[in-house]
């Protein structure tokens, strides 16, 4: 069994998907193959071959269908202007070329949910199709009775990301797989009008493309204003929370949380890889921080409380998060955090990064 952490993986093609967004696929050698098995729905960190343990690190969605243990890997990209990693990726990166890629992580998909033949729906807005794509996939082809209906919002036809991989889906399954396309700033051919899909858009539009009530998990992907719309929408309309999984893409700056309650000194214990060890945490700075500070393998990606690589099990004390944008309800309740949001209000914390 290999270790979770980041390996140097080959890239193995790098296919233009729009002007600004491509997929790029890894070539996973055998010995890596299980350590790299995933979940539809799940993500992988990429940072520059060769550079240090801090250097920049971004998660992006694979697209390809659920496996155990994969010869390939494919993540869609799509270039954020001003980024930092994804100019590179989607302009110079070339097949040949070898990035170190974090084993797979995050928890949007199925969860191992037995499906059933149970109907499930999604709303997506533009990169947000990438885990969505891997979850309907993996989903329409491991239960034959299962269906999908895509709802997908793009700003024009010509950023639509993975229309062929999507137009094949149709294709396949037919009876069992629906798609509804919208544009927000071009006129559609098909007589659906133009705009965003907000909250009282989908609120009108969901009942009349789908039995809302019916549906047994909602995945919402996107930038954050589409999936906070999406959610209230389905709340209205009485779909309960634990049916509806959030992934959200680019969330803006929020104004930092005050910590009236910090202890003077704390300390931290984590578990990682199996090893544990105790380190004092600096006056505001998060757990992350201060194990990073003495574990340079302590996983993370975005350190914005977005996609969810940090999560660890809060064994002992009490933390504050600054945000939250990637645990779901039932993970909060169960006694995870994100360890890049988390500040000690009690005087010792204990972090499981491994359960
Ligand atoms: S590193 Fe992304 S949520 Fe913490």
């Amino acid at each position: 069994m290999t270790a979770a952490g980041f390996h140097p993986l080959k890239v193995a093609d790098v296919r233009r998907l729009t002007d600004d967004a491509v997929a790029v696929t890894f070539a996973v050698p055998p010995d890596l193959r299980a350590a790299y098995g995933f979940e539809a729905g799940q993500h992988l960190a990429l940072r520059k071959a060769g550079e240090a343990a801090g250097a920049v690190r971004r998660t992006y969605s694979i697209c390809s269908v659920a496996c155990a243990e994969p010869a390939e890997l494919t993540v869609g990209v799509r270039q954020v202007a001003g980024g930092e990693f994804s100019p590179y990726v989607t302009g110079e990166l070339a097949p040949g070329e070898t990035l170190e890629v974090m084993t797979p992580a995050g928890r949007f998909g199925l969860r191992g949910a037995r499906t059933g033949g149970g109907h499930f729906a999604a709303v997506v807005g533009g990169s947000g199709i990438t885990p969505v794509l891997s979850i309907a996939a993996s989903l329409l082809a491991g239960d034959a009775d299962a269906r999908f209906t895509l709802i997908r919002s793009d700003r024009t036809a010509a950023s639509v990301m993975f229309l062929d991989e999507v137009a094949d889906l149709k294709d396949r399954y037919p009876e069992r797989f629906q798609l509804v396309q919208t544009l927000s700033r071009e006129e559609m051919q098909t007589g659906l009008p133009s705009g965003r899909l907000d909250e009282e858009r989908l609120t009108g539009l969901l009942p009349a493309l789908l039995p809302v009530a019916d549906v047994q998990g909602w995945f919402l992907c996107g930038p954050y204003g589409l999936v906070q719309g999406a959610e209230r929408a389905l709340r209205a309309l009485g779909v309960k929370r634990g049916r509806i999984h959030e992934e959200i893409f680019h969330v803006g700056e929020t104004a930092p949380v005050e910590l009236p309650d910090a202890p003077e000194h704390s300390t931290v214990a984590a578990t990682l890889g199996g090893r544990s060890g105790s380190w004092p945490v600096q006056a505001g700075e998060t757990l992350l921080e201060a194990v990073l500070r003495n574990r340079s393998d302590a996983p993370y990606a975005c350190k914005g409380g977005v996609c969810g690589t940090c999560r660890a099990f809060l064994v002992d004390g009490e933390v504050r998060m600054e945000r939250n944008f990637a645990l779901e309800p039932d993970e909060l309740e169960s006694g995870y955090v994100l360890a890049c949001q988390s500040h000690p209000v009690t005087e010792r914390v204990e972090l499981d990064f491994d359960r």
